[in-house]
């Protein structure tokens, strides 16, 4: 490695030897410099003061020469320093830019790569099955209506013939706002128990005839569990008009099961209670899995607990007190209605053992309904 020597002579071509010398050693190591740490070290052994090559040959060739050739050789120095700080220079920026490119091929965006791919969202499974129920309806004519979910005890039970007290109250227990104790009964706020209060909000609205389905979120009193959720849904139905028979009610109902779960399956209406309702009747559809036989495989089918029979809604013929609470004249007009649970719909047709599952948000649940 180049190192400051003594000079013998100080005449011209001893000190042109010397400072070529001096020169290409300086060229070979900027050159060589790569990195910070390296330029660091160069820059240190050509200037630091203490020792450096050039405070060398300030004291190795400037003072050391003799008066005659100070003046010359004091040119040269100055020269060589001059060289030094550029070469020195040059190699930092040199370093720095090739530092620099190296950091753009690091950081570098392929474009070409595919973006970031977000799923399209679905319809909850609950969405769709009520959009399928109303679709059916939809098909026989009727229309769409929606009404509060928080509810006057009016309008949830009274109207619907639950007497203050009456014992069918407590088969639809649910939240009441708390607080109210100074308002009339009727006028207490709840959490609305059934979709059946907005039969009686659409017939206010409106006189007969009257077609409608009515989907929404209820709510009762009930432990959630496999089966069982204080919050679900319903599709209710009301159909109002001269001449409406318990005859329609069958006919209806039963187009609608076939809709829902196919044209094989056969229907047939059980006795029931409702307030609202007179006669009420459960309807039950042939278990769609067995075909009504109650036996699958050679064993008990499970669908339907080997009855060969499933329940899927309640509905009668509008009570004629009903009627008194909207201003229908009982006597021109008779109408039925309906209540389904969605949830129960839904855990039928697509065989969901948890009714859990609608309200944990599980994408591995929910895609399988893309
Ligand atoms: N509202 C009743 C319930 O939730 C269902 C129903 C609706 C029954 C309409 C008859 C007529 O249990």
């Amino acid at each position: 490695m180049y190192s400051v020597s003594k000079l013998a002579d100080f005449s011209p071509a001893a000190l042109d030897s010397a400072a070529r010398e001096l020169k290409s050693a300086l060229e070979d190591e900027a050159a060589a410099v790569s990195g910070e740490g390296e330029w660091k070290a160069l820059r240190d052994r050509w200037m630091a003061r203490k020792n450096g090559i050039l405070t060398q040959l300030n004291d190795q060739w400037l003072k050391a020469a003799p008066a005659p050739a100070k003046r010359d050789v004091g040119q040269r120095v100055n020269e060589l320093k001059k060289l030094v700080e550029e070469h020195i220079d040059s190699a930092s920026a040199r370093i720095s830019t090739s530092g620099t490119a190296s950091r753009l091929e690091q950081e570098r965006v392929d474009v070409t790569l595919p973006g970031t791919r977000r799923k399209i969202g679905i319809e909850h499974p609950l969405v769709r099955t009520m959009n399928e129920i109303i679709a059916v309806f939809k098909a026989m004519g009727y229309s769409v209506a929606e009404g509060p979910e928080v509810e006057t005890d009016y309008y949830n039970f009274e109207s619907l013939n639950f007497p203050p007290n009456h014992p069918a109250r407590d088969t639809q227990d649910t939240l009441i706002i708390s607080g109210q104790q100074g308002k009339p009964l009727r006028e207490r706020l709840l959490l609305r128990t059934h979709t059946s209060p907005v039969q009686i909000r659409t017939m206010e609205k409106q006189p007969p005839p009257v077609r409608v389905v009515v989907p929404g979120r209820v709510h009762r009193a009930d432990t959630a569990d496999a089966t069982h959720s204080p919050i679900f849904h319903q599709v209710e139905g009301l159909a109002v008009d001269s001449n409406i028979t318990f005859c329609d009610l069958k006919g209806t109902l039963d187009q609608a099961a076939k809709a829902m779960f196919g044209s094989s399956v056969r229907t047939r209406f059980y006795p029931s209670f409702f307030p609202f309702t007179e006669p009420s009747a459960d309807m039950q559809i042939s278990c769609f899995k067995c075909g009504g036989s109650g036996r699958l495989d050679g064993a008990k089918c499970g669908m339907c607990k080997a009855s060969g029979w499933i329940e899927i809604l309640g509905s009668g013929m509008v009570d004629p007190n009903v009627y008194g609470f909207v201003g229908y004249d009982a006597k021109k007009y008779s109408g039925f209605a309906f209540g389904m649970g969605v949830e129960r719909i839904a855990i039928l047709k697509y065989g969901i053992d948890d009714i859990q599952l609608f309200y944990q948000g599980d994408v591995r649940f929910l895609e399988q309904f893309a």
